[in-house]
């Protein structure tokens, strides 16, 4: 990644670092773990470190606690458990965040462990990007790593602050969404279709302003649209909406007609009178709003408009809801995009989304649990085109029948070998040397096989012993036999 140092610009034996991971995942009435995406894409980057012998201190925030100290809905508690579980191994949960006790903690620790932080929101100090909360949380680590893309948008003290104070490394989960990120909006597929909710256009102003120069159709949702709405002079009720920003909404509108983009815009909205899933309802026409009512979903009309708009696309950005989808009277909107988005990405797909609309797709029936692999990770992203970190490399498969360096390999072997790159996001190409190295092949042969030099197939398998926590052949044949090879 350009400009940006991952953890495989480092070896940390010995280090105690500090990763900010996005373990913001859900517990079941059992205290259980229910969905454990989030915390399995952090695998990678937790097992270099554990790999490299460093100490390893987490953190994470867990939904949107009060900020007021511990409340035990919030807790990482069940985290903790579900990751003991997945690494293998003993984890500390240490209540205190920062401070002499954490400091204590963090000192016992030998090469190796790992601990994790309580919920970071647990202390106010973290959404405010409190400097000395963050030269605390530094204080605790040689070295920061970031690999939570899903909150990679917040400017808090775990994310942004500690940056600040300690040397900084993006991890192998971030590396990989930021370089399809910037490579899907470098040289999108086209047609290239945004889909832009979420409640503010303030928040989203230079995003939309950014797409309106690369994407062929935007369209726009939730609680934003109804600036748009009164830009373009519809009366909205009252229903969310920012009149201060009402001029730079219909600047975007003009910049849309002129570049030729097409920006779509509700038809018709669900409106109810009280922000509540039990409120009353009416679905009508943007023309109709009625003053004492709001909106808080796009209407049947539009979600089939937008499906449609979506079903032509080669490639899909998507940050944030249609509507209150966390209300079931306010979540078709949101579901019908997911459905179409989901559809597009089993067809042919390029897409990109942002936290909330990989928990809409997650939620979707029929779209889990074959989520195409840009929905994969936490907060997705994607490599459909096949871009791999190492571009100019001839792919392995098919086998080629005038490449004598090219192994015969099974399909069942293909695939359990492939089921092992999806789980700990190995690369296409990655995947590739996996392949050869288990059935038997030198680094060197490896290299002849795949046109590379053996230092690069050497690299390849130090990164993939990495994202794997295995540190041999034999290791590998052994995991592999999991999956029944
Ligand atoms: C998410 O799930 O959207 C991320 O973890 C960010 O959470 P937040 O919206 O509470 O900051």
């Amino acid at each position: 990644m350009a400009d940006i140092k991952t953890i495989d610009d480092a070896n940390f034996a010995g280090k105690r670092v500090l990763v900010r991971v996005d373990f913001n995942a859900p517990v079941g009435d059992d205290g259980a773990v229910s969905d454990d995406t989030r915390l399995r894409a952090a695998l990678p980057t937790i097992n270099k470190l554990i790999g490299d012998g460093a100490r390893v201190i987490l953190t994470s925030h867990r939904g949107r606690p009060a900020g007021t100290g511990y409340e035990e809905p919030f807790s990482l508690g069940p985290i903790a458990r579900r990751l003991q579980e997945l690494l293998d191994r003993d984890i500390v949960l240490s209540s205190e965040l920062v401070g002499p006790v954490a400091r204590e903690t963090v000192d016992a620790m030998e090469n190796g462990d790992v601990v994790l932080l309580e919920n970071i929101r647990f202390d106010a100090r973290e959404k405010k990007n409190d400097p000395e909360f963050a030269r605390e949380l530094a204080d605790l680590a040689d070295a920061y790593v970031n690999d939570a893309f899903g909150t990679a948008h917040r400017a808090h003290a775990s994310t942004a602050g500690v940056a600040q104070f300690l040397p900084s490394y993006a991890g192998y989960l971030m590396e990989k969404e930021v370089a399809t990120l910037t490579g899907m909006l470098d040289e999108p597929r086209r047609p290239f279709v945004a889909i832009l909710g979420g409640s503010k256009v303030s928040d989203k102003i230079k995003v939309i302003d950014a797409l309106l120069d690369k994407a062929d159709t935007l369209i726009i949702g939730g609680g934003m649209c109804f600036t748009f709405l009164l830009a373009q002079g519809k009366a909205v009720g009252t229903s969310l909406k920012e009149e201060d920003w009402v001029e730079r909404a219909a600047a975007m509108i003009e910049k849309a007609r002129e570049r030729g983009v097409s920006l779509l815009l509700p038809t018709d909205v669900v409106v109810a009178d009280a922000f509540a899933n039990d409120a009353k309802i009416e679905t009508v026409s943007v023309d109709d709003i009625p003053a004492d009512m709001m909106g808080l979903d796009i209407g049947p009309e539009t979600a089939a408009l937008y499906a449609e708009a979506i079903a032509m696309a080669k490639s899909v950005f998507w940050n944030g809801p249609m509507g209150v989808f966390e209300m079931p009277s306010f979540e078709a909107g949101t579901r019908r995009v997911a459905e179409a988005v989901a559809a597009v990405q089993k067809a042919a797909f390029e897409a990109v989304a942002a936290a909330q609309a990989e928990r809409c797709i997650k939620c979707t029936d029929g779209c889990s649990p074959q989520r195409p692999r840009t929905l994969r990770n936490a907060t997705l992203s994607q490599e459909a085109t096949g871009t791999t970190g190492v571009p100019d490399a001839p792919p392995l498969f098919p086998a080629s029948a005038d490449a004598p360096s090219t192994p015969m390999v099974s399909d069942e072997l293909r695939s359990r070998v492939r089921a092992m790159g999806e789980r700990f996001l190995l690369s296409d190409r990655e995947v590739d040397v996996l392949m050869l190295y288990a059935l038997g092949y030198t680094q060197k042969k490896v290299g002849e096989a795949l046109h590379i030099t053996p230092a690069t197939a050497h690299t390849h398998i130090k990164r993939i012993y990495g994202k794997c926590g295995l540190h041999s052949r034999q290791e590998i044949l052994e995991y592999l036999a999991t999956y029944g090879f």
